[in-house]
């Protein structure tokens, strides 16, 4: 049995066109089942449903075989015991640097100011700003990270621009891009030479199926 673990929204939608490019479909939906194990056309495949910032342990731990996480998370969780062998391409987003529109940001770095930085993203928040040599407090939040500098919680947050709305929606201005980040197919080191065969097929179909740029 080959387990593919997968986060429900966008990633399970983006790597469905992938998967069937590898001859597998899924046969139920997500959002009409409560089951968190979907089987496939395959019988030899089979999709557990994780939330994203969960994909890279359960692929570390060998609670699945493979896994679609973003570079977000991966990076931030770190690569160990995951192999990883595709950029897929999808999910396609940037992790920025955003503050309200009227705080002075470039000045505030300058002066040595130190900054209070709100974000789900601490580890690679704090690797960013240490690079540049600016001091800053990190608040850990799990989600809407754009209220922290409405409600004075923070001077600025690190998260995912994409289209730029949610931004704009709340007043506030990307100043700087940290990455682009983008879907990655994770493979557990171990099952990579257990199954190797089978593996290899799925790795080979994603790959052909990725748009080349
Ligand atoms: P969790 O449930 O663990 O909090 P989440 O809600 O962030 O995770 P999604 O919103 O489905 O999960 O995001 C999954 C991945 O998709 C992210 O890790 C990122 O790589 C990518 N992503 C997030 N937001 C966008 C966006 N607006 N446009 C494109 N890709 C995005
Ligand atoms: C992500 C991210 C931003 C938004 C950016 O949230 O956390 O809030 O997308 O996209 P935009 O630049 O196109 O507006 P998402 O939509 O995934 O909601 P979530 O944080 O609740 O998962």
């Amino acid at each position: 049995m080959i387990t593919l673990a997968l986060s429900k929204g966008r990633i399970f939608e983006e790597t469905m066109p992938l998967l069937a490019a590898a001859g597998i479909e899924v046969t139920e939906d997500p959002d009409k089942s409560r089951k968190l194990i979907l089987p496939t056309t395959r019988p030899d495949v089979r999709v557990v449903l994780v939330r994203a910032s969960d994909v890279p342990t359960y692929v570390q731990y060998g609670g699945a075989d493979l896994g679609v996480t973003g570079l977000d998370v991966l990076l931030e969780h770190g690569n160990q015991g995951l192999y990883q062998p595709l950029d897929l391409k999808i999910a396609a987003c940037r992790l920025s640097v955003a503050v309200r529109a009227e705080y002075d940001y470039a000045n505030a770095v300058k002066q040595g100011a130190r900054l209070k930085v709100a974000t789900k993203y601490v580890n690679l928040a704090r690797e960013f700003f240490a690079r540049k040599g600016v001091h800053v407090d990190l608040i850990k939040l799990y989600g809407s990270m754009e209220l922290a500098p409405l409600t004075g919680l923070a001077d600025a947050i690190v998260d995912l621009v994409s289209t730029g709305n949610t931004l704009k929606a709340n007043q506030l201005v990307e100043v700087e891009r940290i990455m682009d980040i983008s879907a990655r197919l994770v493979v557990n080191q171990a099952a990579l030479k257990l199954k190797r065969e089978p593996i290899r097929r799925i790795v080979d179909a994603f790959a052909s199926a990725v748009p080349q740029t």
